[in-house]
Order: C-alpha cells, then structure tokens, then sequence
C-alpha cells in the first residue's frame, strides 16, 4: 500500500518528463528568405532550456518569441500570437515571470555582422510536453525587427522565420 501511494506522488510531480528534448527547424517565411537554422529545447529541473542557432538575419536585435500554433503558414501569421496560457501582458518571461510575461516571450536574439544568431535561455516552469506551460506543437518565431517590450507584443514588425517545435528525443 505504501509503495502504490509512493508511486502516484512519483507521478503527480513528474508532469514535466525531465530530459525529453524537441527541435524547431527554423525557416525564412517568404520563398527567398535565406534564413534557416535550429532551435532545441531540453527539459530541466530549472525550467526548459532553449538553445537558438540561426543563420542568415539582419544583423541586430530580433524579437524571438513561442506563438501559440504550430502552423507557419501565410507568412507566418497562422502561428497565430505569443503563447499565453496565463493571460498576462507581454513581457520578459525570464525576468518578469508568468503573471507579468506571455509563456512564450524569449526577448531578443542578436545577429552579428553575418546574420548568425545565438540564444541560450532557460524558462523556469515551462516544459516541452505535458500540462499546460508545454510548447511542442507550437511555433517558434523570429520577427523582422527588435521586441521592444512595449504592449500588445513588443512592436516587432513581420514574421521573417518560423518553425514548428517537435518531440525528438530524450
Ligand atoms: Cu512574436
Ligand atoms: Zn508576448
């Protein structure tokens, strides 16, 4: 009896599966964009570690945000707006947290003179699959120019690369 009980609490903190990890394979969202590269997500007991490396961008800020769909059509647009589970206003999620960020509000990623960018962030509570602060299945964005944390969503112009985040290994 006691080992049954234990089990179930086993289960009921195991929501997020520690070490589960996901891909976006980033795309420009116009036919000669020459944007590309990955975003890979790994689940942590700090929360889900988001690494970005992409090519092929404007050099400068570039607003980098979880939107709600998985789906990168019409130029992105049909990925619909920032993952917000909590109805909270837009914001920094890492540094003003889950009631005053939308879930999906990463910031910036800057491009060199090269247009690579790279981003390594971890964002606490969050996970890649399993309740509701999960991502998979939805789309990672990177927008044409900088968030500037202003509301709705941080003046950051059109959708220039878009992926969708999948489930692809542990
Ligand atoms: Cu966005
Ligand atoms: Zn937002």
């Amino acid at each position: 009896m006691k080992k049954i009980a234990f089990s179930f609490l086993m289960f009921a903190v195991s929501t997020a599966v520690w070490g589960e990890a996901g891909t976006a394979v980033m795309k420009g969202t116009t036919p000669d964009s020459k944007l590309g590269g990955t975003v890979t997500f790994k689940d942590t007991k700090e929360g889900l570690k988001v690494t970005a490396r992409l090519a092929g961008l404007t050099p400068g800020p570039h607003a980098f945000h979880i939107h709600q769909f998985g789906d990168c059509g019409d130029t992105g647009m049909a990925s619909g707006g920032h993952f917000n589970p909590k109805h909270a206003p837009h914001g920094f999620l890492p540094k003003d947290g889950m009631k005053k960020a939308h879930a999906g509000d990463m910031g910036n990623i800057t491009a060199l003179e090269d247009g690579t960018a790279a981003l390594d962030i971890t964002l606490p509570r969050m996970s890649l699959s399993g309740g509701r602060l999960s991502v998979a299945g939805r789309a990672v964005i990177v927008h044409e120019k900088a968030d500037d944390f202003s509301q709705p969503a941080g003046n950051a112009g059109g959708r220039a690369g878009c992926g969708t985040i999948a489930i692809t290994g542990e």
